[in-house]
């Protein structure tokens, strides 16, 4: 058995077994001092006071003098699985020019899939893997990524191919989404059915059969797919057991919101042109609103009404959406710093939105995002005495030690 002791802090998140925070309960985030945690195994076994541990010579005891701990963190939204480089794009929107106009021209998400489409699979795996280890490096335990750069059969498979053997190699969780929809393909630009019909019977059946994703994503946009489409694509991908997911209300607000919450989608992720009116639709629902403030930041658009939302009780997570072109930001925590200064989180909603609530936006909250007894002993460690120091300490990565089931498997103390 394992022991985490001396620690100044531990922030458990902890919802007494909702599994999830809604509303004003994302600012609760139960901070424990002079306690212990005990691991046995994969799992917490136990959460202590120090004073009450007797036989400490039975445990292997991890010293967190001058730390704090919190549950190891979870990135629930990213497009990590890119290859080339859209540094020419960035270029032109410094200059003015707006990423939708940059897509429209054949450069955005299909420059990428050039990209993609050139690279072999074993290239592919190792062009991933440092930003894998950048990832846990910030404390980062279950991480979400996301195809939608091959978009064909051969490319879709290769990418979803390529994460499975990353999830391999890591000790980390990877969980995988299909996102064929994320745009049309050059082939199919003016065939959308032919298109759609290759993701409902080729591509999706083929996935969920080979598990080879857990959730099916969609871009419901203007310059992508309607909501109609993504009313059929959902269809398909439900009957085949996959979950869903839906970027939607980036730039223009479609429909998709409806049809999302129609099919009980887990989350609808970006908001960021949210109409009001359609506030106490998320409010009065699980749905997990997936905010998106790097994108904002990057592309200099608006914030989704992050405040709003919690004022009226949604469930709010956060992400880097970590992707070549509209958010180009390996960066949890200073995604997390971005919410407090641009979207008026608080400090406490903006940790629970990581941690718990990013774990219900991939349904592992029942495991992960919260440190209570039964759940895996996943931790990240800060080298600080007080939670807010990682927001306060803008663009630095505090964590200074990853445990995962109960493994350190990073270290810079
Ligand atoms: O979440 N909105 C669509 N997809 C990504 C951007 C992908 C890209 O530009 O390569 C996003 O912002
Ligand atoms: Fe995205």
């Amino acid at each position: 058995m394992k022991i985490l002791t001396n620690a100044e802090q531990i922030v458990t998140c902890n919802t007494n077994g909702k599994n999830f925070k809604s509303g004003k309960e994302l600012s609760e985030l139960e901070v424990l001092t002079s306690h212990s945690i005990v691991i046995e195994n994969d799992l917490i076994k136990d959460i202590l006071p120090t004073q009450s541990l007797k036989n400490f010579s039975k445990y292997e005891i991890v010293d967190l003098r001058n730390k704090i701990i919190l549950p190891g963190l979870v990135e629930c939204h990213t497009h990590t699985a890119f290859a080339g480089s859209r540094a020419d794009e960035f270029k032109m929107k410094l200059d003015g020019i707006h990423y939708e106009e940059i897509a429209a021209k054949g450069g955005g998400i299909l420059k990428t899939v050039n990209a993609v489409r050139e690279i072999s699979l074993t290239e592919f795996v190792e062009l991933i893997k440092p930003r894998i280890e950048d990832f846990i490096s910030q404390g980062i335990t279950t991480l979400e990524i996301k195809s939608g750069y091959g978009l064909d059969f051969e490319n879709e498979i290769k990418i979803l191919h390529a994460i499975k053997i990353l999830d391999e190699i890591y000790p980390i969780d990877i969980v995988p989404t299909f996102l064929g929809a994320h745009t049309y393909p050059k082939e199919f630009r003016d065939n959308h059915e032919e298109y759609i019909n290759e993701l409902v019977n080729k591509m999706i059946p083929h996935i969920a059969k080979n598990n080879l994703a857990e959730f099916c994503d969609a871009f419901c946009e203007t310059s992508a797919f309607s909501a109609d489409e993504v009313d059929l694509i959902f269809s398909a991908a439900a009957q085949h057991g996959l979950k869903l997911k839906l970027h939607t209300e980036q730039f223009n607000s479609i429909g998709g919101l409806d049809v999302a919450l129609k099919h009980k989608a887990i989350s609808v992720d970006h908001l960021e042109v949210l109409k009001p009116e359609d506030i106490s639709k998320l409010a009065s629902s699980d749905i997990v609103c997936d905010l998106l403030p790097g994108v904002s930041f990057f592309l200099n658009h608006h914030f989704a009404p992050a405040r709003e939302l919690i004022d009226s009780g949604a469930v709010v997570a956060l992400s880097t959406d970590y992707n070549p072109g509209s958010s180009h930001i390996l960066d949890l925590h200073l995604i997390m710093q971005i919410a407090a200064l641009k979207m008026q989180m608080r400090i406490e909603e903006i940790i629970n939105a990581v941690t718990i609530n990013a774990a219900k936006s991939l349904t592992r909250n029942d495991s992960v995002g919260s440190i209570e007894i039964g759940k895996k002993a996943d931790f990240s460690v800060f080298n600080t005495n007080e939670y807010s120091d990682i927001i306060y300490s803008v663009g630095r990565n505090l964590n200074c030690m990853t445990i995962k089931n109960g493994e350190v498997i990073y270290s810079r103390v």
